[in-house]
């Protein structure tokens, strides 16, 4: 009786673990068969409850099936890929074919691409790439820079302040420029690509949140010359060899004395458009010879050395390279935005 049992489950288990489609089939049958609660245990466990001359060979009956179905089970396992002891299963294999890029690859940010081409090109002439604080004290980010706490050119850039603390969020990197001259001392030569912030009412032209670029270098004898050639090898490289730049003066109170810096339109080459205003030159980038108060506080003697300075505004030149008319789609999240580059 109890050896017909035996047979039958044994034929069952067997026929059931052929037909598994994968291993979590097979380990519920293991539980089911072999397991503390399984259906050969039970069996086994009524073995002890035989007449003394039929426990013996029943019992090996009972463990035959037992080694049987481990067996078979482990078999299987093995060739659907359940790695063995140190080893590999069967069935384990790669497709190098497949593509595992269904929801298509991301990309970098508008942003980020123009601030890697100007690092390209910075670092091909020597100037390191710097990284600064966003949290920067009212010293760096304007005393340092000849604005005082009653000077006017503070109003031209708002910001947020940390109550107490004397910390605001930067409103330019160039509040890196003396933070760097302390560190390195001169000669330098670095930029600075970074997050800055103002309060500002915004609209289509004016986010709290944007980036810049700023970059300066000082060595002796540094002129506006250097500023020009340095200036034109980048626009050159940026839109073009016809490229030409175009230094108007224009205040800042770092520098002494400050232009504006603009370049042949790239999309008309200087005839005149609509991205233009009809001038043929795009404005990107404030710049001008270093303050001497600038380099004193940066620790650098103004009789011994000299420097230029400038800022790119990153965001802008982002908007103009690809044509996008409202700065705030930059912060807006809409990934419908970004997935246009
Ligand atoms: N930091 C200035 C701004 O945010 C831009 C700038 C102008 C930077 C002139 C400079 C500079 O280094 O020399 O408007």
């Amino acid at each position: 009786m109890l050896q017909e049992n035996l047979q039958q489950l044994k034929n069952r288990a067997l026929d059931e673990i052929k037909k598994a489609g994968d291993l979590n089939q097979l380990r519920d049958l293991e539980i089911r068969y072999l397991g503390r609660k399984g259906e050969l245990t039970k069996i086994l466990r009524t073995v002890g409850e035989l007449p003394a001359k039929e426990r013996g060979r029943a019992g090996d009956l009972a463990n035959q099936v037992k080694q049987a179905l481990a067996s078979e089970i482990g078999r299987v396992k093995k060739s659907f890929g359940e790695k063995g002891e140190g080893g590999v299963g069967e069935k384990e294999w790669i497709d190098v074919t497949a593509s595992k890029m269904k929801d298509g690859f991301g990309h970098l940010n508008p942003v980020s691409t123009v601030q890697y081409e100007l690092e390209d090109v910075f670092s091909s002439m020597g100037f390191m790439v710097l990284d600064g604080p966003e949290l920067e004290s009212d010293y760096y980010n304007f005393e340092a820079l000849n604005i005082p706490s009653w000077h006017p050119a503070r109003d031209m850039q708002d910001t947020f302040y940390v109550e107490g603390e004397n910390l605001l969020m930067r409103t330019q990197t160039s509040a890196m420029q003396v933070r760097a001259m302390e560190k390195y001392g001169a000669p330098l030569r670095a930029i600075v690509p970074g997050r800055c912030f103002r309060n500002e009412a915004t609209d289509a032209r004016h986010e709290h949140t944007f980036y810049q670029l700023e970059g300066f270098m000082i060595d002796k004898n540094i002129s506006f010359a250097n500023l020009k050639a340095v200036l034109e090898v980048t626009a050159q490289k940026l839109y073009g060899k016809d490229t030409r730049v175009r230094l108007r003066p224009k205040y800042f109170p770092f520098v002494e004395p400050g232009v504006n810096g603009e370049v042949t339109c790239f999309l008309c080459k200087g005839k005149g458009c609509r991205l233009c205003k009809n001038t043929g030159w795009l404005e990107i980038f404030g710049a001008g010879m270093i303050h001497p108060n600038v380099l004193r506080a940066g620790g650098i003697n103004p009789e011994k050395w000299s420097g230029f300075a400038f800022g790119f505004g990153l965001t802008r030149l982002a908007m103009l390279k690809y044509g996008i008319d409202d700065v705030r789609l930059f912060c807006g999240g809409d990934i419908r935005f970004l997935g246009q580059f």
